[in-house]
């Protein structure tokens, strides 16, 4: 049986990429479409939806989230910039609802691949700063993409780097301190998004960078986890919790 999908935000460039892609596959059911001005919590009562699909802003993401499991939807959002209090609210949400579902900001398979894999020679580097750019009407900086590799990095470095004194000329110049990894966000027309992760070593540089050229490279991660959070038991944050 088809899994039965709502997508809120479906005017927004994301949204529309992913109705047509949910409408490409036989697996989904496209049955419900909201924008701003709908009431999601009754679309969604109305609809009978297995899953909801936010792709919204930054300012509504959370009141949405907490709608679609209050209405008894398994939420896949991808929308960025929950903040970790409002995450850990939702978890818990999530779980007394015993509903499952998945926080991916990012979705592509490529940042996926990324984070899993290259966040880990921090290990072997513990030096490492990372440059995101991004369009220039990203609401919120740094992307939630450069948050999570910066958390993971943060979580994996077994040694701290020695601190040395730094003259900061122009305010910001050092870019975001999140958890102590150093996050600087380009934003320029032009850009989709992109990211880069320079680790620094004795003598030598290893940069991994990867390019989102289209809005359509999301569409497969979008895919999966509207599959996976059928099976899910808890709200699980990043998609890199659940590719293998
Ligand atoms: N997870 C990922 O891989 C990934 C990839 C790309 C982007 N993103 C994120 O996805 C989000 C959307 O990006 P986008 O480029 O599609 O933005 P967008 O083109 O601005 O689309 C957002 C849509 O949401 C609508 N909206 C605003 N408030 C709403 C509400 N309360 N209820 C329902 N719909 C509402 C907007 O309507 P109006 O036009 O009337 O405001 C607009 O149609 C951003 O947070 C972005 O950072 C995530």
């Amino acid at each position: 049986m088809a899994i039965r999908v709502l997508v809120n935000g479906a005017l927004g460039h994301m949204g529309q990429e992913v109705v047509r892609a949910l409408q490409a596959n036989a697996k989904f059911d496209v049955v419900g479409t909201c924008g701003r001005s709908d009431d999601l919590s009754a679309a969604i009562q109305h609809s009978q939806a297995d899953v909801v699909v936010d792709f919204t802003n930054a300012h509504v993401v959370f009141d949405n989230s907490k709608k679609i499991l209050a209405a008894g939807a398994r939420p896949v959002i991808g929308t960025s910039g929950l903040l970790p209090p409002q995450i850990e609210e939702l978890k818990n949400m999530a779980k007394a609802q015993n509903l499952g579902g998945i926080i991916a900001p990012n979705c592509s398979l490529g940042a996926i691949l990324m984070m899993k894999y290259a966040t880990q020679w921090i290990k072997y580097f513990p030096e490492a700063e990372i440059v995101e750019l991004h369009h220039n009407e990203k609401l919120d900086a740094p992307s939630g993409t450069a948050l999570r590799t910066a958390q993971i990095m943060s979580a994996l470095r077994e040694k701290q780097p020695a601190s040395r004194p730094e003259r900061v000329l122009a305010a910001g110049a050092r870019g975001a301190d999140v958890d102590g990894i150093h996050v600087h966000s380009v934003r320029l027309p032009g850009l989709v998004a992109h990211q880069e992760i320079i680790f620094g070593g004795a003598d030598e540089t290893l940069t991994v960078r990867h390019d989102s050229l289209n809005r359509r490279c999301f569409m497969p991660g979008v895919l999966l986890a509207c599959e996976k959070a059928m099976g899910l038991k808890e709200l699980v944050y990043g998609l890199e919790n659940i590719i293998d």
